[in-house]
């Protein structure tokens, strides 16, 4: 970073105000870690990073989880470990500080493309570089399913989600549970059963999928509901969001994957716009 970015981030770093890190969205996450580890210790108390959930008094949501240790892996009950080094440190004589990260790229929040499930469209190149922006970003609905099902494919139908919405943010059970703040995977997580994903696919016009966990298949039926959503690569699988303590209803979605050429998925930075 240019030394002038680097004053300027400085000078905005201590114009915010001072806030406790901790917010209804993240009481009690083990390992996360507090504002006392990122602010700079010592004399200067008043540098303390502003972290948010909610932006613009309720205009903006950030609907994608922090990166921490110990958010959930898939079929492990260690989460998801150490994922950051710092490679670089300025008390070690750097000009500056310079971290590297590692991980799954289906950690946290994130995209699935088609090749992830189908390996002839892996081989093709279909991976998150290639997926739509326009299914990405637009208007679309956050809705409840019923909490004591996975989504079937009677699920699907009382939802009665009108022909036209191209985007659904599926918030379930699985926020109730608050699974994306547990450490161990949970395989009764709730998710799309396959006669549920192929119903979508057949009777709506939902191109893009959110779900509050880290797999929008239900555990039992993992690869039949990917197949059932990502044969005709249209339909982009957003996982494990964060929906906790926002209203039902429409927003304007944005969803940003990075540009991973040749990866089957990515983390994503996700948002809603009332
Ligand atoms: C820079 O690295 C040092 C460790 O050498 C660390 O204590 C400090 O927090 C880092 N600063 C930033 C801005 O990450
Ligand atoms: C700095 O250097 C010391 C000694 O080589 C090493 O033990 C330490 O891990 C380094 N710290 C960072 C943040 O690079
Ligand atoms: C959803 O399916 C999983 C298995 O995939 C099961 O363990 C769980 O109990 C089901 N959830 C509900 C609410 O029926």
């Amino acid at each position: 970073m240019k030394p002038i970015l680097l004053l300027l981030l400085c000078a905005t770093a201590l114009i915010i105000p001072s806030l406790s890190g901790a917010t209804s969205s993240y009481p009690t996450v083990p390992g996360t870690v507090d504002t006392s580890d990122f602010s700079i210790t010592g004399e200067d108390k008043t540098l303390i990073p502003n972290r948010r959930e909610v932006y613009g008094d309720g205009r903006i949501f950030d609907i994608s989880h922090r990166y921490t240790t110990d958010m959930p892996a898939a079929e492990s009950d260690e989460g998801i470990g150490q994922f950051l080094w710092l490679t670089k440190s300025m008390k070690n004589g750097s000009l500056g500080n310079m971290s590297e990260m590692k991980l799954p790229t289906h950690t946290g929040t994130h995209v699935d493309a088609p090749g992830h499930f189908f390996d002839h469209y892996y081989d093709a190149g279909f991976d998150v570089d290639t997926l739509d922006l326009e299914v990405l970003n637009g208007p679309g609905l956050l809705v409840d399913v019923p909490r004591d099902k996975n989504i079937t494919a009677e699920v699907m139908k009382s939802l009665n989600i009108p022909k036209g919405v191209r985007r659904v943010l599926f918030r379930t059970l699985n926020t109730d549970r608050r699974l994306m703040f547990k450490k161990e995977f949970d395989a009764s997580y709730v998710g799309f059963m396959r006669d549920g994903a192929k119903w979508l696919v057949e009777n709506t016009d939902i191109k893009l999928v959110g779900i509050d966990y880290l797999s929008v298949a239900a555990y039992d039926d993992l690869s039949p509901a990917h197949l059932e959503f990502l044969e005709g690569r249209e339909i982009i699988l957003v996982e494990s969001l964060k929906l906790d303590d926002i209203q039902p209803g429409i927003y304007s979605i944005h969803c940003l994957p990075l540009r991973l050429l040749g990866a089957e998925g990515s983390p994503i930075r996700c948002i809603l716009i009332k």
